[in-house]
């Protein structure tokens, strides 16, 4: 139980390894089954899944979409410690974070299709992967993470222009533990 405690000290030296950060990835993003797929969760259904990442092991720092269905990161600009600590408020711990995910759903598409359900379900799509990410990330003895909140339009235009159009729903802010 206090190892599950949320982390805001990352060690400054060394951050998780490339393939640390692939699991917590991969097992967070595998969607939830529900009415509107059959009961069979095909992946994330409504949210992209965005990776702002610095000092992880065999990954060059910068700004990624991730692609569950390759488990790729594919680059789409740099990033900084200052950048990814003023998109979430200004908050230290997301600068000192070696990962920070975001997930971003279409802001209009969901709610043409389904009405206001839709954005209902892309919220609780990304709460489901937010309390994932908390889980794959702590069956890492040496990693620790927090969720943390953002300034919505500074986190659309970091990631524009592959995230025009869409909107932040979470921020998971993680790496390796200091001590
Ligand atoms: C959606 C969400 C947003 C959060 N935003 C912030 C935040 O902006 N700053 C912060 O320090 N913690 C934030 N938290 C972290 C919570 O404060 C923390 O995870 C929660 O209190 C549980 O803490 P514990 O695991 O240490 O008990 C957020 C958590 C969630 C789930």
């Amino acid at each position: 139980m206090r190892r599950r405690g949320s982390c805001r000290e990352f060690d400054p030296e060394t951050g998780p390894t490339r393939r640390q950060v692939g699991t917590v990835l991969d097992r967070a993003t595998r969607g939830v089954p529900g009415d509107w797929n059959g009961g069979a969760a095909d992946g994330l259904a409504f949210n992209d899944a965005y990776v702002l990442a610095a000092g992880v092991d065999g990954v060059p720092d910068g700004t990624y979409q991730f692609l569950p269905e390759t488990a790729e990161l594919e680059r789409l600009s740099g990033v900084d410690r200052r950048t990814k600590r003023h998109l979430a408020l200004d908050q230290s711990w997301a600068g000192d974070a070696h990962v920070n995910v975001y997930l971003l759903a279409d802001a209009d598409e969901p709610v043409d299709r389904l009405g206001d359900r839709g954005y209902r379900l892309a919220q609780l799509e990304a709460g489901v992967t937010l309390g994932r990410l908390y889980l794959a990330t702590y069956a890492h003895r040496d990693l620790g993470g927090t969720g943390l909140t953002f300034y919505d339009d500074a986190v659309t235009d970091h990631l524009s222009p592959r995230a025009a159009g869409q909107t932040p729903t979470c921020l998971f802010a993680f790496g390796r533990r200091d001590g």
